[in-house]
């Protein structure tokens, strides 16, 4: 088949050393955020990896009970005798008042057993429970992603995803041998996923069955991205040089 005009096998070296400097920064920076999503919302649930649990947890949060519980019968286990961690999950439960906070003795029990590690004189970077604030903040349901926190990264993930998929599409547009269907299909799913991602964050707060479509979103973008990318770097650099070239490379 003769085929005119540019392609990615004809295109000259210094071009193929521009588009290849570009794909190998975002293919790096490709690899930062999925190590992000493991440390971040790959730990949500305790376990290393990401799993459907995890994105529940991040975004529709674990209503089943408060932060507070949750590590008093977890890692702050051994920090209070269990007839105190069992009054300050019973207040917890009782709705955390603020007025009931002293007449129940719980102040006392924060000051024993917690204060030690928990305030700013200790000097660990733990929440200051000295501050009632920061108590009844861990008391109440854990309902996952904020409104305003899902408006931040969202606009920031569609607006930088969408530039850098133009960029990577621009390249592969001039790929040579991959049948125009697929080259569309290619291009336009990572917008497409992103768009499905990112609607799926919104949905998995308000009910965690969405959970899937944001691993199938995540999924089919990074599956986009490593088609272009290496069929892209192949075709400039493996795949025989395109006699039909229209530029002089020497
Ligand atoms: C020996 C030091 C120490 C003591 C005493 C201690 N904690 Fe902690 N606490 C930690 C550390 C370290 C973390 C962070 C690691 C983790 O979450 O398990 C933590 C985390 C927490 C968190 C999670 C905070 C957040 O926002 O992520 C809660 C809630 C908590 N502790 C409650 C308590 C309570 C209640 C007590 C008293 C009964 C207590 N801790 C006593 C060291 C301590």
């Amino acid at each position: 088949m003769m085929v005119k005009g540019y392609n990615l096998t004809n295109i000259g070296t210094p071009l193929k050393v521009l588009f290849t400097s570009y794909l190998c920064v975002v293919g790096i920076g490709y690899l930062m955020a999925v190590t992000q999503i493991l440390f971040t919302h790959g730990m949500a649930d305790g376990k290393f990896g990401l799993s459907v649990d995890d994105i529940v947890y991040s975004y529709y949060g674990d209503r089943s009970g408060t932060l507070i519980e949750h590590k008093l019968n977890g890692s702050m286990k051994e920090n209070a005798p269990d007839e105190d961690r069992f009054k300050i999950i019973q207040w917890v439960r009782d709705g955390a008042e603020e007025s009931e906070f002293k007449s129940r003795g719980i102040n006392e029990i924060f000051e024993n057993n917690c204060l030690a590690c928990h305030s700013a004189e200790a000097e660990m970077g733990l929440p200051d429970f000295s501050d009632f604030k920061n108590i009844k903040e861990r008391s109440e349901a854990d309902t996952g992603a904020t409104f305003s926190s899902l408006a931040r990264v969202s606009h920031i993930h569609l607006f930088g995803i969408a530039f850098i998929f133009f960029f990577v599409g621009a390249i592969f547009v001039f790929a040579k041998n991959v049948p125009v269907w697929l080259k569309g299909l290619v291009i336009a799913m990572p917008f497409v996923s992103q768009v499905m991602d990112i609607s799926a964050w919104w949905l998995t707060k308000f009910d965690p069955v969405f959970a899937w479509l944001v691993i199938i979103g995540g999924s089919g973008m990074g599956a986009a991205f490593a088609f272009m990318w290496f069929v892209s770097v192949y075709e400039m650099w493996i795949s025989k040089h395109d006699d039909t070239s229209v530029i002089d490379e020497h």
